[in-house]
């Protein structure tokens, strides 16, 4: 996708306009032409600035989209994000090949023009490179977007929306296609590509370095895990050093204690958590920030078999600390165990995890907003306030409870690695503390139900979100 200024009205394939119910009322200052056909259509109220309202209305050259913005009190970025990507995706499907929008009476919203890269690089995407092209098969067509603001902010915006790319597009592969060696080859190539570090364990290493929970997580299958590390360094003296450690169950059956049909299904989307951190790490490469980042994903593939970790097992994690094992099932604690350990040797400042870890915190949250579990109030304002930037919502759940600490007791070993239903997302990050080393402050994004839609709805198609990339991205560039 290109992105560029508007300059002299060149002509184009479609025109956008998002309008507040307010600004219909009053309408902003237009080209006089533009504001002649807004001035009908508005006083003729086939147009009225609802709220998800799209009116497509044909021109002699191109055609005029008006979208709907609501109300001005409820206005804001994140629907307008959402609204540009939403008016040009229908442009796109429509054979526009380019398309110019009008934003410079919505100005007041602060990071417009980012919000428009990212719609714009964004809008496009979907998961089809399975899907046999046939006669009828329209590609998308839009690759060309002006607008009367544009800045630096756009191609900001629109490195973002490559990182989310990056991350959805594999985190949509199916198990058959992504197994833990595969995500250490993608990491391999991005290293390759920006001049990253990658160090990757393989089964064997993995045993001498004792990495013995994510060893026994991935013993059920014939695709053996692995362990990958990114380093990203800056030109100059970073101003900190982050880790970011994803979860990356390439899938999850469940292992022994085997999932029902229908909650085994979507499990190929367990390793979103690795695929993020594929996506922040290129982000943080295009973005040039100056800061140290690690990127940590520990990949496995949960399956029953002869070989795999049973029921009663009881394990050692990397920093010594024992497990029993009641639920094979609660496998992503396991390989975060190890890899929080592995993060913390590096003795980095901050440590974020990432990982699609409990359906408690689905029940908990729904599906548009994911748990947050921080030790460290100051980094826990920092990620809500990048977060309230991207729209990505997030909320903070506790990370104190005695009843539940207790309950991480096992009578013969250090820790059990399940507990009972109730409160099972404060478990499992209760759990992740046991493996972060002292004095380092961390975050644990828990982004079960986040990672992945039913269905298109603004900058997001069917499938993987890669919810978490631009809310990290975001953070990391404030450091
Ligand atoms: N990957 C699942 C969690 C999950 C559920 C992610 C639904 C996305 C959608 C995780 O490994 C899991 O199975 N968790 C169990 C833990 C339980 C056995 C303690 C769960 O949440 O049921
Ligand atoms: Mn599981
Ligand atoms: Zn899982």
């Amino acid at each position: 996708m290109q992105i560029k200024r508007w300059e002299n009205f060149n002509p184009v394939d479609s025109l956008l306009i998002l309008l507040r119910e307010e600004d219909c009322q009053n309408l902003p200052s237009f080209d006089d032409e533009v504001k002649e056909i807004l001035s009908a259509l508005v006083s003729r109220k086939d147009f009225t600035g609802k709220k998800g309202s799209l009116l497509r209305v044909p021109l002699v050259e191109g055609t005029l989209y008006l979208i709907g913005l609501g109300k001005k009190e409820k206005c804001n970025l994140n629907l307008i994000r959402d609204s540009l990507a939403w008016g040009f995706r229908n442009a796109g499907k429509n054979h526009s090949k380019s398309s110019a929008v009008l934003l410079s009476h919505l100005k007041e919203y602060d990071g417009l023009t980012f919000a428009l890269g990212e719609a714009g690089g964004l809008c496009s995407y979907v998961f089809d490179s399975y899907k046999t092209k046939g006669k009828d098969y329209e590609p998308f067509s839009l690759n060309e977007i002006y607008s009367d603001v544009c800045d630096d902010d756009v191609s900001a915006g629109m490195k973002f929306a490559d990182a989310q790319i990056f991350a959805r597009e594999i985190a949509n592969e199916p198990g058959c296609a992504v197994c833990p060696s595969t995500m250490a080859d993608k990491a391999t190539a991005l290293a390759e590509q920006y001049g990253l570090d990658c160090e990757v364990w393989d089964e064997k290493k993995l045993a001498d370095e004792k990495m013995g929970a994510l060893l026994a997580v991935g013993k059920g299958s014939i695709n053996p895990p692995r362990l990958i590390h990114l380093t990203y360094k800056p030109k100059g003296t970073p101003s900190k050093k982050a880790a970011i450690v994803g979860k990356g169950i390439t899938f999850d059956s469940g292992g022994l204690n085997i999932k029902p049909d229908q909650f085994m299904l979507t499990m190929k989307g367990d390793k979103t958590g690795a695929c993020n951190v594929l996506g922040i790490m290129k982000g943080v490469a295009e973005l040039g920030l100056n800061v140290e980042v690690h990127g940590f994903m520990s990949c496995a593939e949960n399956m029953p078999s002869g070989s795999a970790y049973r029921p009663d097992d009881i394990i050692t994690a990397r920093n010594g600390k024992t497990i029993e094992i009641n639920n094979t099932d609660a496998e992503g604690r396991l390989v975060l165990a190890d890899a929080l350990c592995v993060a913390s040797e590096t003795k980095p400042d901050v440590i974020i995890d990432m990982a699609t870890l409990t359906g408690a915190c689905m029940v908990a949250l729904g599906k548009n907003r994911a748990g947050l579990f921080v030790n460290d109030d100051g980094l826990s304002a920092k990620i809500l306030s990048a977060s309230v930037k991207t729209g990505e919502s997030f909320w903070r759940l506790p990370l104190e409870d005695e009843h539940i600490e207790e309950s991480l007791k096992s009578p013969f070993a250090d820790l059990v690695n399940a507990g009972e239903r109730y409160g099972g997302a404060i478990f499992a990050a209760l759990f992740l503390k046991e493996f972060v080393g002292e004095n380092i402050a961390w975050a644990h994004m828990d982004i079960a139900g986040v990672d992945f839609k039913d269905k298109e709805h603004g900058i997001y198609c069917k499938g993987a979100t890669a919810f978490g990339v631009r809310t990290c991205l975001e953070y990391l560039r404030s450091l």
